[in-house]
């Protein structure tokens, strides 16, 4: 796959590493840096790897700032990004299987090096269910106006309508 990389100055260290463990494993690399410790702002690196992945640029993305959410909420800024924040595998597995996480994003500050590589070979591994899964992560990309104006009625009548998925997508998953 190619991979897209960013991170600011608290996690350039981990991306580095990530970055020779991907090619290692073969992958190709997109690192759109950061490359040392001045600071930077985490933002920036959030686009440039959501859009990589967005256009189609890079297979996935991989970003990591101090804590993992910051740059986390700058990727899903990007229309067509689903970046999970996490910190084990099995949240990997499950962003892989059932949201198909398109880019990860890891904590430099908070996570060890050997936790990583396990949710690394997590997210390189770990396919997508589809199913009902596919109906729900389709939904998440019609929050434009006409969906906003569905859910300020669902406001006004204090529940949620309409949001059970069609039964035949349970027995083919
Ligand atoms: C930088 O100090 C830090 O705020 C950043 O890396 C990240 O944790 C933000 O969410």
């Amino acid at each position: 796959m190619r991979i897209a990389l960013g991170a600011d100055h608290a996690g350039f260290e981990y991306k580095d590493r990530i970055a020779q463990s991907l090619r290692d494993r073969g992958h190709d690399v997109l690192d759109f840096g950061t490359h040392d410790a001045t600071p930077v702002d985490y933002p920036q690196y959030g686009f440039a790897v959501g859009e990589a992945v967005a256009t189609g640029q890079a297979d996935r993305g991989i970003v990591v700032c101090g804590s993992s959410l910051g740059i986390a909420i700058a990727a899903n800024k990007v229309p067509g990004v689903r970046c999970a924040p996490v910190a084990e595998p099995y949240s990997v597995e499950l962003a892989r299987r059932h949201n198909d996480a398109n880019v990860i994003a890891f904590s430099e500050r908070l996570t060890g090096w050997e936790m990583i590589e396990r949710m690394l070979e997590v997210y390189l591994t770990t396919p997508f269910d589809g199913g009902r899964h596919a109906y729900r992560v389709e939904q998440l990309f019609e929050f434009g106006d006409a969906q906003r104006a569905r859910t300020i009625k669902d406001l006004e009548r204090g529940e949620v309508t309409g949001a059970q998925t069609p039964k035949e997508l349970f027995s083919a998953s």
